[in-house]
C-alpha cells in the first residue's frame, strides 16, 4: 500500500490548532516552547493530548518530571508565539521577554495571557518525531476570558 504524501499532507494541515505556551521546570531550570499538537482527550478525569518533538530540549524534562503546564495565548499573542519556538541561547532564555509565575505543580504559568493549566503525565507514546504525552489537568487559573490564538490565522504552518 503507497501512502500518496501529497493528499496526507494537504489533509493533516486541515486539522484545526489552536497555539499554546508548554511549560516545563526541573530544580531551577525553567523551558517552555510553543505547541500547537495540543486536544483535549477526556472530561472526566480531564485529559489533554499534546504532541512533544522527541529531538526537543522541553522532552526529556516532561519525561524526567512527569510534568507540564499549557498557557493559553490571547489572539494578539502571536509575537509571543513567535519567540517560543525560536531557538534560544539557553533553556529558559525565552522568558526573558514574558512574566510568569510558578503553579501550584511548580510549573511556569504566564501572567498576561488567558490561563494556563497544570498537567501531571499520564501517558505516553513515544513513536517517531514526536512523542504523543496524554496530561491529567491538576490546576487551572482563569485570566481573562477572551478569544484564543489560532494556527489559521497566523499563516504559519505545522503539520502535513
Ligand atoms: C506553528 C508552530 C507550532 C508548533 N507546534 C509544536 C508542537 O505541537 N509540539 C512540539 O513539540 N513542537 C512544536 N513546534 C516546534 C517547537 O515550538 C520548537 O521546536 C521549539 O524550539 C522547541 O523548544 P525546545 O527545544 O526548547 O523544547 C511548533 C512550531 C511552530 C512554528
Amino acid at each position: 500500500m503507497t501512502l500518496d504524501q501529497d493528499s496526507k499532507k494537504t489533509l493533516l494541515r486541515k486539522i484545526p490548532h489552536g497555539l499554546f505556551i508548554c511549560g516545563t521546570a526541573e530544580g531551577n531550570t525553567i523551558n517552555g516552547f510553543t505547541a500547537s499538537w495540543v486536544t483535549q482527550g477526556s472530561f472526566d478525569p480531564p485529559l489533554v493530548v499534546m504532541s512533544v518533538r522527541a529531538d526537543g530540549a522541553s522532552h526529556e524534562i516532561i519525561i524526567r518530571t512527569k510534568k507540564f503546564s499549557l498557557n493559553f495565548l490571547r489572539a494578539d499573542q502571536k509575537d509571543l508565539a513567535a519567540i517560543f519556538f525560536k531557538p534560544q541561547q539557553g533553556l529558559g532564555g525565552r522568558f526573558d521577554s514574558t512574566n510568569y509565575e510558578l503553579g501550584k505543580l511548580g510549573m511556569p504559568l504566564l501572567t498576561n495571557c488567558i490561563g494556563g493549566i497544570e498537567c501531571e503525565l499520564v501517558g505516553n507514546i513515544s513513536k517517531g518525531d514526536h512523542s504523543v504525552m496524554v496530561g491529567e489537568v491538576k490546576t487551572a487559573v482563569l485570566i481573562n476570558d477572551m478569544e484564543a490564538l489560532n494556527l489559521s490565522s497566523t499563516g504559519w504552518n505545522y503539520g502535513g
